[in-house]
């Protein structure tokens, strides 16, 4: 089965019905941040200036109803909100769209679109960045491809991201230059060139393999070298950071490159400083929606829509990083160990399209759709709902957030996440709407060294994982509850707006001026 078993009332009951991710107004608390009080608040040095972001994609995309909606992925959903309430810039790829609207919708940040050429997309793109990039950061769980003409592609793209940064910092020259991600992976090194004084900040929204994997690229040298023209080099989790501070050892000692404490010491005597800060939501929002009357409209349909079950709920990118099939195989699993959990229980998988048009990701719809269709085809009780649900679309945030809300346990199963900000999303709504639902979380994700209130599990490991979902369903609403509102406390508490304050704040402190304290070089 392909599609749901019947309409899905929230659909039509929440936000514009066949709206993907509708661009939320302000909520409360970025609006409040926009206002002097609220950010004198929270000001630090790097608060004060303009920002120039440079990502791949610009937070803003033409929906399929012709509409401006959000960009899939976390990036955007962390940067948007905060972008929002900072002066500057966001240059970005148009997506192959015309007539971008010039500034973030509620706020005074110009969008400076890049135009891309069909072969710069498929071979910037969807080569180098998703089907050589992608899988080797996330510890090569697919074979990276290796094509020289990606690689030549990737660097042309790069220079056309630098250039319109630099155009972009000359109009601003106060401006403190914000890189994102392994697309842009040159990128620092390319403004450096240009711009040898500006602070430059590289975030990396995915995981940094082991030394060993990184150093399967054969342009392993390029790209490090291209990171290090930033001033600091962040990451999710101390593990990624590590990991990159070893391969710059490894790859670049012998060029005279020394790492001390969590700083690298470049031959040219420049120092770029290495920093943790995981990612996060605009918890605010994400609890302001578990109490908007759309919202809670939306929630009361899907309860109706799935009343009598326990409602499991996936929802991610069509990745096969994500775990979607382990998670699959899992809920097949319960199913044939408990029978009668076939007509007590439900699993809803929410995917969103995601880089349809590389290989690897058509071949996974394929396999999951023919998963849900197996699972469904087995264990369907006549006369009764199928156990197996799956939406093949992008969602507004407050569709998600009545998903959410309705849930009694979201399954984040990744074997590989940078972050995963969707458990940070859930717990949030969960906890706003007074909820006790139960969390299973990979412990391969980043969020994990967070949430670790969570029924931690391992996909690898299907008939646990099965177990694991058995556990979080059996877990009393008591310890539910507790385990959620420790969970929802910290997400609070480490909001975007707390990770952008302290990264603009590093970068704007130039990290070259850190101190660097005498320590050997991680092996
Ligand atoms: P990634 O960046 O790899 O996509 P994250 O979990 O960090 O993974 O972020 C995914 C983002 O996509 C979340 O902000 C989530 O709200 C959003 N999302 C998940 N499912 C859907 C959906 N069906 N439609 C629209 N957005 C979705
Ligand atoms: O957060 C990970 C990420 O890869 C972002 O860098 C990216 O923008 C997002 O997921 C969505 O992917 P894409 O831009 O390829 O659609």
């Amino acid at each position: 089965m392909t599609g749901p078993a019947r309409n899905s009332p929230a659909q039509g009951s929440t936000a514009q019905s066949g709206t993907a991710r509708r661009i939320p107004a302000q909520s409360n608390r970025s609006s409040q941040a926009q206002s002097g009080t609220a950010k004198s608040a929270r000001a630090t040095p790097g608060d004060d200036r303009p920002v120039i972001a440079v990502s791949n994609r610009l937070p803003v995309q033409r929906g399929e109803d012709g509409g401006w909606e959000l960009s899939p992925g976390g990036l955007v959903t962390a940067l948007r909100p905060v972008m929002a309430t900072h002066p500057g810039a966001w240059v970005g790829w148009d997506g192959g769209t015309k007539g971008m609207p010039a500034t973030l919708p509620d706020s005074t940040v110009r969008l400076l679109p890049i135009a891309l050429s069909a072969a710069q997309v498929r071979d910037y793109y969807r080569g180098f960045a998703n089907a050589t990039m992608w899988p080797l950061l996330h510890n090569a769980i697919e074979k990276p491809r290796f094509e020289r003409p990606w690689w030549h592609a990737y660097q042309e793209a790069n220079h056309i991201f630098a250039e319109r940064a630099v155009a972009a910092a000359e109009e601003q020259p106060d401006a403190i230059i914000w890189v994102h991600d392994y697309h842009l992976m040159l990128v620092p090194q390319l403004i450096r060139h240009r711009r040898p004084v500006e602070p430059i900040g590289f975030f990396l929204h995915v995981p940094w393999p082991s030394p060993d994997i990184y150093a399967r690229l054969p342009w392993r040298e390029q790209i490090l070298w291209g990171l290090l023209g930033a001033d600091v080099v962040a990451f999710h989790t101390d593990e990624y950071r590590l990991n990159f501070l070893r391969s710059c050892v490894r790859q670049l000692g012998d060029f005279g490159l020394e790492v001390r404490g969590s700083s690298v010491l470049l031959p040219d005597g420049r120092t770029v400083v290495t920093s943790t800060a995981p990612i996060s939501i605009d918890a605010g929002e994400f609890a302001s929606f578990a109490t908007e009357p759309e919202v809670k409209d939306g929630t009361g349909a899907i309860e109706e829509q799935f009343a009598g079950r326990l409602l499991l709920l996936g929802a991610d990118r069509l990745d096969y990083t994500k775990g979607i099939i382990e998670r699959l195989l899992a809920v097949e699993m319960l199913l044939e160990r408990n029978p009668e959990m076939r007509t007590s229980v439900a699993f809803l998988q929410l995917a969103v399209p995601s880089r349809d048009d590389v290989r690897e990701y058509r071949q996974l719809r394929g396999t999951v759709e023919q998963h849900v269709g197996r699972i469904n085809g087995r264990f369907t009780q006549p006369g009764s709902d199928v156990p197996v649900h799956y939406l093949y679309r992008g969602l507004s945030p407050q569709q998600l957030a009545a998903y959410y809300a309705a849930a009694d346990a979201l399954l984040v199963t990744p074997l590989i996440d940078g972050m995963n900000l969707v458990c940070k999303e859930y717990v949030t709504v969960q906890q706003a709407a007074g909820g006790s639902g139960a969390l299973v979380l990979s412990e391969f994700t980043g969020a994990a060294v967070e949430l670790s209130q969570a029924v931690l599990c391992n996909p690898f490991d299907v008939e646990g994982l099965s177990y694991r979902i058995d556990q979080a369903i059996a877990l009393k609403p008591e310890a539910r509850r507790k385990a959620l509102a420790a969970m929802a406390e910290q997400v609070r508490v480490h909001d975007v707006h707390a990770w952008v304050s302290g990264q603009l704040a590093l970068i704007a402190a130039r990290g070259a001026s850190v101190p660097v304290p005498p320590a050997g070089n991680p092996r």
